[in-house]
């Protein structure tokens, strides 16, 4: 387990100027769990400044994707360039909902993760199964290979990358799965960026996300092999991001 867990809030395509003020109060609030975790909200993309500008020291500002190439004619999309001249310093690439509605291929996450590392940004690259996969017993060997092949072929130094586990049918489902089952997932996980990164593979922060809440989070961020949570609708408002802050 890592000394600290890194709790990241995905506010997905939430959020007009004016919920600048959960920002606001959790910037103020995690300071005081320095010690025990990192914190980062990755608000959407026209928030990002606005976000940025009140975060203060103590959290952290990502964004929820970033094209592969460095500028360009791509209408829509956003540079980790970009990101990272905002003070931006992780992005989100491969969410399930990137991957189904974005057509992203694991190739293409790949890509993504390479560009954001070559502006200094930290990756979480984001894996998951279906509930068809998982009934048929096909979820570890689904999941294990889709981060084989949707991470960086090698990193330049530990803790470079985190990758995120969720299963796509506890995303905003209010079904989590089981600590045991999560805990068999991490621990797969673990191996396959043991066997992929050797030694370093031990210094990726495995997050897990799906319906993560204050009343879960205690028992799942001391689960086996799991370094943190990638939060959706929880990390909306202060009050339940705080809340799972507080499960540390
Ligand atoms: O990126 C976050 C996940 O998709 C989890 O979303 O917490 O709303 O289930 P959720």
């Amino acid at each position: 387990q890592k000394n600290k867990k890194l709790i990241a809030g995905n506010w997905k395509m939430n959020g007009l100027q004016a919920s600048l003020k959960e920002i606001e109060l959790i910037a103020a609030k995690v300071g005081h769990y320095a010690d025990k975790g990192t914190f980062l909200i990755c608000p959407p993309a026209t928030l990002l400044p606005g976000a940025k500008a009140l975060a203060g020291d103590d959290l952290n500002i990502g964004a929820q994707d970033c094209h592969s190439e460095k500028n360009g004619a791509y209408t829509g999309d956003i540079s980790a360039e970009m990101i990272a001249e905002i003070g931006g310093s992780f992005v989100i690439v491969g969410h399930s909902e990137r991957r189904e509605g974005h057509h992203e291929s694991n190739e293409a996450v790949k890509a993504k993760a390479e560009a954001a590392l070559g502006q200094g940004l930290k990756p979480i690259v984001c894996c998951g199964e279906t509930l068809q996969q998982r009934e048929k017993g096909e979820a570890i060997g689904f999941v294990t290979q889709q981060i084989a092949d949707s991470t960086p072929d090698s990193l330049s130094k530990d803790g470079e990358i985190a990758i995120a586990y969720e299963p796509i049918w506890a995303i905003g489902t209010g079904k989590t799965a089981s600590v045991d089952d999560v805990a068999e997932m991490h621990v797969a996980l673990r191996k396959t960026l043991v066997d992929k990164y050797g030694e370093r593979g031990n210094t990726v922060e495995i997050l897990y996300g799906g319906s993560v809440k204050p009343e879960n989070a205690n028992a799942l961020l001391h689960t086996q092999d799991v370094d943190g949570a990638l939060v959706g609708g929880a990390s909306l408002k202060a009050d339940s991001f705080l809340g799972i802050v507080a499960a540390l």
